[in-house]
């Protein structure tokens, strides 16, 4: 008994061992049980037992019919803590540094660690392409123009509604104002709510380009503490909206960006209702909601507002393809003042792509598609953090994302990712620095890799040098 009982520890530990010095990675197949068995000279149940062992630890999950796969990594990194924001609301002036960076790092030979953006690879190109010309061909008068008013295709807008079944809809489809794009989505919530020199609070650190639309439309940010795990603090809202100087909420619930966090249902219930008392219209980004990492597909704050004061901004730029560039926004009570906004300054949004992807959308396709991805982009945040916790300093934090893909990475105090950045770039190595996720400039310690590729060897190797360079700074 006790000789058994130290076989399959013995084996459980080697593989262990296996997956800490990265010999087995997040997504790896472990090999099979009969392998195991005959290469180690075990019993079939010693080896069953060994990998029960790590099951129940999380290291490594059952798949019926294909065996055995890493879970996550043996040995746990820190995680950066919930920081204290400025409690006054700022102008915010980040956009000429953020365009920089950006654009530089899309350039040719610079390894692609800044914008969040998908491996080409990872997007069904092929089924696009069959779509685009089906749909061209068989519906030639979305081709001869039209009403620039009014231009949401209904049948685009039956798929939103029916893929909302999935977390706490249905959405009314009345409520719905298709976009072009996520960002555009965001915009015209902020032109249907706010007034020049308002204050928005947002999330802290928040996605750069929240902070670019607050600042283009000379609104302050206010930056509210969140947490690397559960998102937004909501009594830090609570404090933050009690004296009425807060005329809307703009946050990233479902996988945040940068932190990767999941907001709680329960959180999402609470934020719902003191808002809607409040009368502070939410603005909602769930672009990465179809990406996350766990069983059940994330819900929303939109589920659980009763009272229309929700805007759930989306698109389909980081789960199909971000040169769709098709949103949506479902506005609630604020439909017609988006609407509005949308005829103003956009007009209508591509007929032909909205048919293109209601198709693709009716299809099974979709939830397959999604399925997969969801899996690399799990692998890719895994590898990704593997690498940085080899290569970067010893007392580097970070965090542990819970879908999405980019990580966010927090060095001891003395580094300087500004600073840092200009010897990156000169070496064709790319980055986000920390500061541009915040309006008061916090957050220079910091800084936000893209994980949307796949690990390659190329991949590493930036993470290598970028990690030299950092330690040689
Ligand atoms: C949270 C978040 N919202 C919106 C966007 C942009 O989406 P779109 O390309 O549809 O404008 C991004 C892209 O990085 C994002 O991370």
């Amino acid at each position: 008994m006790s000789d058994t009982l130290l076989r399959y520890e013995k084996l459980a530990g080697e593989l262990e061992g296996m997956m800490a010095s990265g010999a087995l990675r997040h997504g790896d197949r472990l090999p099979s049980v009969r392998r195991l068995s005959q290469e180690r000279r075990l019993s079939v149940s010693t080896v069953v037992q060994a990998l029960r062992q790590l099951e129940d630890r999380g290291l490594v999950e059952a798949r019926p019919q294909s065996g055995y796969f890493v879970r996550r990594l043996g040995q746990q990194r820190a995680e950066p803590a919930q920081r204290i924001t400025p409690e006054t609301a700022v102008p915010v002036d980040v956009t000429q540094r953020l365009v920089r960076v950006l654009q530089a790092g899309c350039k040719p030979l610079v390894a692609p660690l800044a914008a969040a953006l998908p491996a080409p690879s990872l997007l069904p190109v092929a089924a696009l392409q069959r779509l685009y010309a089906g749909v061209a061909r068989r519906h030639p008068k979305l081709l001869e123009g039209g009403s620039h008013i009014n231009m949401d295709e209904p049948a685009l807008v039956r798929q939103l509604v029916r893929r909302s079944l999935a977390w706490g809809g249905p959405l009314a489809s009345e409520e719905i104002v298709v976009t072009n794009s996520c960002t555009e989505a965001l915009g015209l919530c902020l032109r249907a709510v706010t007034q020049p020199g308002d204050t928005v609070a947002v999330e802290s650190p928040g996605y750069y380009l929240m902070l670019q639309l607050l600042e283009t439309l000379g609104l302050k940010a206010l930056e509210i503490p969140t947490d690397p795990r559960h998102g937004m603090s909501v009594e830090a809202l609570d404090l933050a909206t009690r004296n009425g100087k807060v005329a809307a909420c703009m946050l990233v619930p479902n996988a945040s960006n940068p932190l990767g966090s999941m907001m709680p249902d329960e959180n999402k219930r609470r934020l719902a209702a003191l808002t809607a008392a409040r009368g502070v219209p939410v603005i909602e980004d769930d672009i990465y909601g179809d990406l996350h990492f766990g069983a059940q597909r994330p819900w929303p704050i939109k589920a659980f507002d009763t009272t229309g004061n929700v805007m759930l901004c989306s698109s389909f730029s980081k789960s199909l393809s971000p040169s769709l560039r098709i949103g949506f926004v479902a506005a609630g009570r604020y439909r017609s003042a988006i609407a509005l906004q949308k005829t103003i300054t956009s007009g209508g949004t591509n007929p032909v792509t909205q048919n293109v992807l209601a198709e693709y959308l009716a299809s099974s396709a979709f939830d397959r598609h999604l399925r997969s991805l969801r899996r690399s982009y799990e692998r890719q945040v895994a590898c990704m953090g593997e690498t940085v916790s080899r290569y970067f300093p010893a007392a580097t934090r970070m965090s542990q994302p819970q879908g999405g893909y980019v990580l966010w990475i927090e060095l001891p105090e003395e580094f300087d990712t500004t600073a840092i950045y200009e010897k990156a770039i000169a070496q064709g190595l790319a980055y986000v620095p920390g500061e541009l996720f915040s309006a008061s400039g916090m957050y220079r310690n910091c800084l936000r890799l893209n994980c949307g590729n796949p690990h390659t060897p190329e991949i590493e190797d930036a993470v290598r040098r970028l990690g030299a360079i950092i330690a040689g700074s």
